[in-house]
């Protein structure tokens, strides 16, 4: 059995207040045996990648996230119709027990993530920390004042880290509300806090018709990883 069949024999139950995560290792997978797990459109979209790992980033999640959403819906991986918002969030429409299923991906290098929950809405971000970019330079230019003024108090040692905390979360930020970049990244701010793991709630200058938490998940090699989600006390349960 390969490893995408494997992910066929996943028993995933979505109960509430609980968000599952799946850590999945690009490499363990053969792009060839997953396309089949695609939508004509989505084909399309892959034959359209110039460079062949971002190709097998998107068959490989794609298809991962589709096997998982058909065990959660109990029916065909093809059947189920992705919606995309204005700024690209794809989601689905269909219910389970009358709450929405929501779900979230990212991917980087060798590595994706994808949440799935239900009612909660979700962004999730995973970024292979680049050791020669000037993060100084991209925090002046994206984080609010508040994030530039915070990462500058931080030892020089560990500030590319601190940067990439805060990078990570805002994106899954901006991933949640669905809202992509067009929310302005200066506009709000991430609050660098030692422990992530409780949820900081999401500071904006004017109150957002939800709340927001945001957690630095799991750190390994040099992947950082964030998801923010619109309940504070959910469970994450992380599948690797
Ligand atoms: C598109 C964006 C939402 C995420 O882009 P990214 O970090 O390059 O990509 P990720 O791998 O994390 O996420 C891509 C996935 O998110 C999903 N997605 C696309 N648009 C989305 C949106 N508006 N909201 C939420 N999710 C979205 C898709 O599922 C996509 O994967 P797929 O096309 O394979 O299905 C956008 O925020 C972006 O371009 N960010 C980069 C901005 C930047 O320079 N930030 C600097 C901060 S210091």
């Amino acid at each position: 059995m390969n490893n995408i069949e494997r992910i066929s024999q996943e028993k995933l139950v979505l109960l509430d207040d609980e968000i599952h995560i799946y850590l999945i290792k690009l490499d363990l997978f053969d792009s060839k045996e997953c396309i089949q797990y695609l939508t004509m459109n989505e084909k399309i979209r892959a034959e359209k990648f110039k460079i062949v790992e971002k190709k097998n980033q998107f068959i490989i999640t794609r298809s991962v996230l589709r096997i998982l959403l058909s065990i959660v819906m109990g029916k065909s991986y093809k059947k189920n119709d992705f919606f995309y918002g204005e700024s690209g969030k794809p989601s689905i429409k269909e219910l389970l027990n009358n709450k929405p299923i929501e779900f979230n991906v990212s991917h980087s290098e060798n590595y994706a993530l994808i949440a799935v929950t239900l009612s909660n809405k979700v962004g999730i971000d995973i970024q292979l920390m680049d050791f020669h970019i000037d993060y100084k330079k991209l925090s002046k230019r994206y984080f609010s004042e508040q994030e530039y003024n915070e990462l500058k108090k931080v030892h020089d040692d560990n500030k590319r880290d601190a940067f990439y905390r805060i990078w990570t979360q805002k994106e899954s930020f901006v991933k949640a509300t669905g809202h992509g970049l067009k929310f302005g990244l200066k506009h709000f701010s991430i609050l660098l806090d030692n422990d992530c793991k409780l949820g900081v709630e999401v500071v904006t200058p004017v109150p957002l018709k939800d709340s927001w938490f945001t957690y630095n998940l799991i750190e390994f090699d040099s992947y950082k990883t964030a998801l923010t989600t619109s309940t504070k006390n959910s469970e994450i349960i992380l599948h690797q």
